[in-house]
């Protein structure tokens, strides 16, 4: 592909520097130079060498009117949502005018989300802890555990539990059972009122944000929910405009009522079949892959087992299972570095295990964990998860251009998780302004209270990308979800073209309007 071609690139910045830097010896006046300089910025810019055809470029004025009028009046009230905390700008976001576009726009793909975060709570509560057999226990720890069963189990000693009831019960003997389930989803999200105050720091949001997954793993790991979970998840996506998603998942063992238990190749083939019954009915659905993952917390003797577990999946399933990723609070687990054993038995055994690291999501400067951005390029992960920290390190950033490996930029994360607080300041900005391969994704919008991919698009259109951002920016983060994608090369050019179809109907939609 021509465009964005990194080398052919830089060659063009450096011919325009040179026109710029000839003008301004030359100059009388400061505007000429000046739109030169602009225009020079301009087609560094992100999706700054597409070339939008008539309609595309009305439509470009009409969005960019609608955006410039919402970030003067944001500049006025200084009451900027990408400037507050998701959780507050929330419901400021759902009646800008530019994030209903965002989310009528087709997105092409979400490549960095988690298996288990991704439907609406809300769901959860509505839909599955109404299911019949489903029990509750209420933890010490202000938590809670549920648990399908045919009889109502007796609690065992690893478990934090008092004793199991059945929910159907608790809800019978409740008052207010609306109040119940309210409180019920509080245990689910991490969306609070006042999150600066409850979210003291960063530790204090990711062991919450880690209690969730262990909150809901009896529901969702329940065989029947397991599955329509699979199946919600392809639904709230596709309702908001993207067709392809990879999934970094854990394939932890899913149970039925009698308790019977299902290993992880169970779990791949009820992806893949979840999957084909959704394509039935969306037809123009790309699909999903699977990107296995283990915790980063655990040590190398385990790592090891887990990579040789995923090899073992991308050999069974090689086109379900893309390849393999650590997860977990990067500041708290072991870096990439010290798990480097394990990392390299594939290529030690010439086998091609692709990774997808999550790297650089800190704020540690210089530290250890800050290396593991320069340790996953090394290791040659396919895309980088995260890669907050990529802008403090222009080695890495000249290599991941280079060889055309993207960052997953996920901003709402970043924020609640207290990377960043204002996204108006996120490092990302500087790596927008070049041109850096990325892709916009949403990491856990369930967790955090949001939903799909357009919300996390709203930030870096608005927040991120400020008024430079256009049409051309969110054409580019489109199709680039595609070209980052780990489908081959035919199956892109099919996703490209059906993207094309949506896309161009898009903007006659808009140009009409
Ligand atoms: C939950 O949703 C499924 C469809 O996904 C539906 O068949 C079922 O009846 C719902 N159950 C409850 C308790 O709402
Ligand atoms: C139950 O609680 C909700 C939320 O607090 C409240 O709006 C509602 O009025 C309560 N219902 C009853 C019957 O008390
Ligand atoms: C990464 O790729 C390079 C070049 O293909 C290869 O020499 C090296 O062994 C690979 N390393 C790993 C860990 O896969
Ligand atoms: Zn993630």
């Amino acid at each position: 592909m021509a465009v964005g071609n990194p080398s052919g690139w830089l060659a063009l910045n450096f011919l325009l520097l040179a026109v710029v830097v000839s003008f301004l010896g030359s100059a009388l006046s400061i505007d000429e130079p000046r739109t030169h300089m602009l225009r020079k910025e301009s087609m560094m810019r992100l999706g700054g060498q597409l070339v939008l055809d008539t309609q595309e470029e009305k439509v470009n004025e009409k969005l960019m009117t609608i955006k410039r009028e919402e970030m003067t009046e944001a500049m006025k009230t200084l009451v900027f949502p990408p400037s507050m905390h998701f959780f507050q700008a929330k419901h400021l976001i759902e009646k800008s005018r530019v994030f209903n576009i965002l989310r009528k726009m087709p997105k092409g793909a979400a490549l960095h989300l988690h298996d288990f975060s991704i439907v609406s709570m809300d769901w959860l509560v509505k839909n599955v802890t109404y299911r019949p057999h489903c029990h509750i226990c209420f933890t010490t720890r202000d938590t809670v555990q549920f648990k399908f069963a045919d009889r109502t189990p007796t609690t065992l000693k690893s478990e934090e539990c008092s004793k199991w009831i059945l929910l159907e019960d608790v809800r019978k003997r409740t008052k207010n059972v609306t109040e119940f389930d309210d409180s019920l989803l509080r245990h689910f999200t991490l969306v609070t009122k006042d999150p600066e105050v409850t979210y003291t720091d960063q530790n204090v949001v990711w062991s919450r944000f880690e209690n969730i997954f262990s909150t809901i793993s009896g529901l969702v790991h329940y065989a029947p929910v397991y599955r329509d979970y699979i199946f919600r998840s392809l639904e709230e996506f596709y309702e908001d405009n993207v067709f392809y998603m990879e999934i970094r998942a854990m394939l932890f063992p899913v149970y039925e009522l009698n308790g019977e238990i299902h290993d992880k190749e169970w779990a791949v083939k009820t992806y893949k079949e979840v999957v084909d019954m959704f394509v039935k009915t969306h037809p123009e659905f790309i699909g999903i892959k699977i990107i296995y993952t283990d915790h980063r917390s655990k040590d190398v003797s385990l790592i090891t087992e887990s990579v040789h577990k995923a090899m073992d999946l991308r050999a069974k399933f090689p086109r379900m299972v893309a390849g393999f990723d650590l997860v977990g609070h990067e500041d708290t687990g072991h870096t990439l570095f010290e798990l480097r054993e394990a990392l390299m038995i594939p290529v030690k055994h010439g086998f091609k295990l692709p990774y997808f690291f999550h790297a650089g999501e800190t704020d540690w400067q210089g530290t250890s964990i800050d290396r593991n951005l320069l340790d996953a390029i090394i290791l040659n992960t396919t895309r980088i998860g995260h890669g907050f920290t990529l802008s403090k390190h222009p080695a890495v950033m000249a290599y991941s251009l280079r060889k055309d490996i993207p960052i997953e930029v996920c901003p709402i994360s970043n924020q609640v998780l207290k990377l960043v607080s204002d996204l108006r300041n996120h490092p990302v900005s500087t790596l927008m302004a070049i041109g850096q391969p990325m892709v916009i994704s949403s990491d856990d919008p369930a967790v955090f209270g949001a939903k799909g991919l357009s919300y996390d698009f709203y930030e870096a259109f608005m927040g991120i990308g400020g008024m430079s951002a256009d049409l051309r920016t969110l054409k580019q983060l489109a199709m680039n979800s595609i070209r980052y994608s780990f489908l081959s090369e035919p199956e892109k050019k099919i996703f490209m073209t059906t993207w094309e179809k949506r896309w161009k109907k898009f903007i006659a939609d808009m140009a009409t309007k």
